[in-house]
């Protein structure tokens, strides 16, 4: 039998990427596993750090596509791993895409025109804008795949909505958090933290790197005098993504961000630095999709600074707060966050470090 197929291509799904595939090689020499690169992310410190950290074993092919206009990425992927699939001697047992990058999609649709069954891991999930590249992603996946793997209920709701076949769709869990639990003790014992001068539960953690934050210089604008203000009561630190600070730049934004007061600019962070620095946090500012998921996990207020969520669990059982496009929305919960006790955070099913041990089931009782 041919070996299953794993696709990875950006940041995000590298954390999703690593349980699914030490899962794999622990079940025998029954099941092979083959671990592809689109290499759409490709910076040691957003790609290699990860695979170092996460140990995650050298991929069998690495296809350097780099970056691009969507249109150009996408197709540039698609063309490679067409090639790719050509050049095995068997076809693979099926493809496993994650998450919502353009690499998800682009593989997923080269799979299925391939004959090769495929089954995305984080299906369902919708913030039904479809400004968002990764909403397209989500759509265009999800239509593909012939395995529906879900991570919160919304999910299962979402594809029960589009008229999928429930024999299509399982409930696994959150595979990302399987990673957090694994990681926590190694990500406390690096004290990043101290290691910054900052103090436990006394300073805002930052990300943002999505176009509708970062791309335009009115909103950017914004957003960094926000966070100038911010920095004045409560440390800030912000690892920058290449995105962001490629744009920090050139609308003339970034030094006197990165000096003001109270404010820390750091490059892209590792995975175990970063959740270190999460777990620690008052409260954490973002328009990532993960640390929505990571906050509610670890009980950290989250304010998302987006206008929807394609997770809502994170606010219906978790601690975030979609504040949409008003900073003053976005102070208030912040005024929250530092003043008030930290919030309640229900357990959700399958987020509990088992969810890569129930995606391999699922695979393997398919395929
Ligand atoms: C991509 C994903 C997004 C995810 C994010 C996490 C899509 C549509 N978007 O967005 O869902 O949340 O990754 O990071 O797939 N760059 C580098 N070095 C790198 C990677 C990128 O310098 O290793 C720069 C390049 O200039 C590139 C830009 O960042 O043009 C954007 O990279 P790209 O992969 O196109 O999208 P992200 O914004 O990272």
């Amino acid at each position: 039998m041919g070996s299953i197929l794993l696709v990875a291509g950006a940041r995000p799904n590298f954390m999703k990427i690593a349980p699914i595939l030490r899962v794999l090689e622990s079940r025998g020499p029954t099941v092979a596993a083959t671990l592809v690169h689109t290499g759409q992310h490709y910076d040691t410190a957003m790609s290699e750090v990860f695979f170092e950290e996460l140990g995650i074993r050298e991929p069998d092919a690495n296809l350097e596509v780099g970056p691009g206009s969507h249109g150009e990425q996408t197709g540039r992927i698609m063309v490679s791993f067409d090639r790719f699939l050509q050049d095995q001697a068997r076809p693979p047992r099926g493809v496993v895409v994650v998450g919502d990058v353009n690499s998800t999609a682009a593989c997923a649709l080269v799979a299925v025109k391939r004959g090769v069954a495929v089954a995305h891991v984080e299906a369902g999930l919708r913030s039904f804008d479809r400004s968002m590249p990764e909403e397209i992603n989500r759509i265009v996946t999800d239509a593909l795949s012939d395995l529906l793997l879900v991570s919160e209920p919304s999910g299962l709701d979402n594809l029960q909505a589009e008229g999928v076949a429930e024999s299509r769709v399982r409930y696994v869990g959150n595979v990302m958090i399987d990673t957090l639990v694994h990681q926590l003790p190694e990500a406390r014992a690096l004290a990043t933290v101290a290691r910054l001068g900052l103090r436990p539960k006394e300073y805002a953690l930052v990300t943002l790197h999505r176009p509708s934050n970062v791309d335009e210089r009115e909103r950017l604008t914004a957003l960094a005098g926000f966070l100038t203000h911010l920095g004045e009561r409560l440390p800030v630190v912000f690892p920058v993504h290449p995105r962001t600070d490629r744009k920090l730049r050139e609308f003339g934004l970034r030094s006197a961000l990165a000096e003001a007061r109270g404010v820390t600019f750091l490059e892209p962070l590792g995975y175990r630095e970063n959740l270190g620095l999460l777990a620690e946090a008052r409260v954490v500012l973002t328009d990532s999709g993960g640390i929505q998921e990571e906050t509610t996990y670890l009980g950290v207020p989250c304010v998302t600074l987006r206008t929807s969520t394609e997770r809502p669990i994170t606010e219906t059982a978790g601690t975030n707060t979609v504040v949409g496009e008003d900073l003053g929305r976005a102070r208030s919960a912040v005024d929250r966050a530092v003043a008030g006790p930290p919030p309640r955070n229900e357990p959700i099913e399958g987020w509990d470090g088992r969810a890569a041990e129930r995606v391999v089931n699922a695979l393997l009782e398919s395929w």
